[in-house]
């Protein structure tokens, strides 16, 4: 079956399509939009791996099939290595299947069951004392933002101002994911910081928590590849581990900071440990373009139902169109959190969602599998949205990717600008990695 291609039809049409992307290493999936012939659906079965009902906090984002490898061979590209580099550069996902061994997957130890309990960060903590020794032993609990929907919040050592956290995902009933993010400082202000003696040392912690992350920066790939495209040595740190539990996952967005590239924030690494999720992710030039695309066939009349729904007026829906005429403001916005006021449009589901997944751009990641998003600032990020794709809670583990040598902290007093200055800067930056 691996060597037989899918035979003609509306499919296969799909699959071939010129516009469509091929990431290297990526399953085909396509979407059920659900006026399908049922006997093209029939005839297409033998290269059906399965089917995936996408539910996102009682939403219904729609089905997609996934193919069996080999199903549909894209045409002949570049060389891989130039693929690769053009997805890096031009802020592309880039999958990395297997990235994890198996054996790094069987050993690790999802600590899920520990942490949904009442206080069950302190308890996981807890159980690790020698790990942690003194010098990052769990310290006083501190400050929580409701709104963010924190849990949890520990102190880490006595120095350094060294935190982790656990919160909710969201605050829907039957949404029971969780995240635990190591960081340190102020959150938000503190961010995007450029001090790497923290940045070890938050590393330095995960990884005696999460002995499953050291390969995130071991890997022989990420050493010869992410190395050489951020021009040295490349530290995964602020790791979040993320719980996407069924009827979880992450609205659309991106995890850039509007800062300058070098000593920056380089991009995320997200590897998938334990259970499977399901993605959309491309370059934000790629989702502005899908998103003009998608105010095109409203324009001409198609899903009147999605045009009623995300622009309840004719003078609405003029707006919406006018603002993706401007590419630059067109990206400005969709950068903007929740994508400012196109988030009703690419949120529109299971419409976009078809749409975006059609064009080649849906990942499922399973055990083992990695998905790094590069960014260069805000005009060239990876824009992401995340579904759980498993009947039970998954666990994954993502970091932020930062050259791993000093650069001046342009978050720190020495190196602010004025305060209101300051102040307006911090906001600007303030995204926050959602996966
Ligand atoms: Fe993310």
């Amino acid at each position: 079956m691996e060597t037989t291609p899918v035979p003609p039809g509306i499919f296969h049409d799909v699959l071939a399509a010129p516009d469509r992307v091929h990431c290297p290493g990526a399953q085909a999936i396509l979407s059920l939009h659900g006026d399908e012939d049922q006997a093209e659906i029939e005839i297409l079965n033998p290269w059906i791996q399965e089917t995936l009902e996408l539910r996102r906090r009682g939403v219904d984002h729609g089905d997609w099939i996934v193919l069996k490898p080999g199903a549909f061979a894209a045409r002949p590209e570049r060389p891989a290595e130039a693929l690769l580099d053009e997805r890096w550069y031009e802020g592309k996902p880039i999958l990395l299947p297997n990235f994890l061994s198996p054996k790094q997957v069987q050993e690790a130890v999802d600590p899920y069951a520990t942490l949904y309990n009442s206080k069950g960060l302190r308890a996981w903590l807890t159980q690790y004392l020698d790990r942690l020794g003194e010098t990052f032993a769990a310290g006083s609990n501190m400050h929580l933002h409701e709104e963010c929907r924190d849990l949890e919040r520990i102190k880490l050592g006595i120095d350094h101002d060294l935190w982790v956290k656990l919160g909710k995902l969201s605050n829907h009933k039957a949404d029971a994911s969780r995240r635990l993010h190591f960081s340190f400082g102020k959150e938000g202000a503190d961010d995007a910081s450029r001090d790497i003696l923290r940045h070890r040392l938050i590393t330095e912690i995960v990884e005696l928590l999460l002995p499953e992350s050291r390969s995130m920066r071991t890997n022989p790939w990420i050493a010869e590849h992410v190395s050489r495209w951020i021009g040295g040595p490349v530290l995964p740190t602020q790791h979040i581990a993320f719980f996407n539990a069924p009827n979880g996952g992450a609205l659309w967005h991106h995890d850039g900071f509007h800062e300058p590239l070098e000593g920056g924030q380089r991009g995320v690494l997200y590897t998938q440990v334990a259970g499977r999720t399901a993605w959309l992710a491309l370059s934000i030039d790629e989702l502005c373009h899908l998103v003009r695309e998608f105010l095109e066939y409203l324009t001409e009349g198609d899903l009147p139902w999605v045009r009623t729904r995300i622009a309840p007026s004719q003078k609405a829906f003029d707006r919406l169109v006018a603002l993706a005429k401007r590419f630059p403001r067109l990206r400005r916005e969709l950068a903007r959190p929740g994508g400012g006021e196109l988030s009703c449009l690419i949120h529109a589901a299971p419409e976009f969602t078809a749409l975006c997944a059609d064009a080649g751009h849906a990942f499922l990641l399973g055990p083992g599998d990695a998905l790094l998003m590069p960014n260069h600032g805000l005009e060239k990020t990876v824009m992401h949205t995340v579904f759980c794709a498993s009947d039970t809670p998954t666990y994954a583990i993502s970091a932020a990717l930062r050259e791993d040598k000093e650069y001046p902290d342009l978050t720190s007093k020495a190196n602010a600008p004025a305060r209101s200055a300051r102040g307006r800067r911090s906001s600007r930056r303030r995204r926050g990695r959602s996966c």
